[in-house]
């Protein structure tokens, strides 16, 4: 693969942090009048590309987004604030961490909502895969965040590769023949 650096030079952390204010409408949520998960994930896929798209100055697509706890609903009439800045970038890959709070709206009242990962990928206007400028941590938490973002990638490189090696084996079980074919294949490369 080939990975041109369009943009080089390296980047704060402070310089991709990223914000979004929503306001949950009846159309975000469910009967109950609570935000629907689904809308949530969006408007944090949405803020953690914010900050990916400052980091990497080129387009980003999400190619994962790590598990999220959904600590307390978030009403209609509520106020969502979304917070994201880049962890660490990698090769073409870059970590972002999204925080989520609700503003109660009559008190100001700031709660803690949801927290999450994603790792987005940059891409170039024919969809190749870019470099991207490495990342400046500054404070110590900046810096923490960084060490951890390598822990929780080699974490989903494990999983990765473990998934890929259940799907072999669910498809070896479901069509032998096609398997022992490729097997053979293989053999002979
Ligand atoms: C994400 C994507 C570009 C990766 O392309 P690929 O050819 O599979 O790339 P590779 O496996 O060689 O990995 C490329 C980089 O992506 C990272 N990556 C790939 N899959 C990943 C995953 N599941 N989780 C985290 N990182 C991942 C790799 O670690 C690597 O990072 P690095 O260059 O910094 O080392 C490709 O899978 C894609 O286009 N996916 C669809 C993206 C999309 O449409 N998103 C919206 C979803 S609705």
């Amino acid at each position: 693969m080939s990975t041109p650096e369009i943009n080089p030079q390296a980047r704060s952390v402070a310089s991709t942090q990223s914000e979004m204010t929503e306001i949950i409408l009846p159309n975000d949520a469910n009967v109950l009048g609570n935000l629907l998960g689904g809308r949530l994930m969006h408007f944090i896929d949405l803020t953690g590309a914010l900050a990916a798209f400052r980091h990497a100055r080129t387009h980003v697509v999400t190619a994962a987004m790590d598990h999220i706890d959904f600590i307390r609903p978030v009403h209609v009439g509520d106020l969502l604030i979304l917070k994201s800045s880049v962890n660490r970038a990698f090769t073409t890959s870059i970590e972002v961490g999204v925080k989520v709070w609700v503003e109660h709206p009559l008190t100001g009242l700031m709660l803690h909502v949801a927290s999450a990962y994603l790792v987005f990928v940059a891409i170039d206007d024919h969809g190749q895969r870019v470099r991207v400028p490495q990342l400046i941590a500054e404070t110590a938490d900046e810096q923490r965040r960084y060490a951890d973002a390598l822990l929780r990638r080699q974490h989903r490189e494990t999983e990765v590769a473990r998934r890929r090696q259940e799907r072999m084996a669910t498809a070896s079980l479901e069509n032998p023949g096609a398997a022992a074919r490729r097997d053979s294949t293989i053999d002979s490369q």
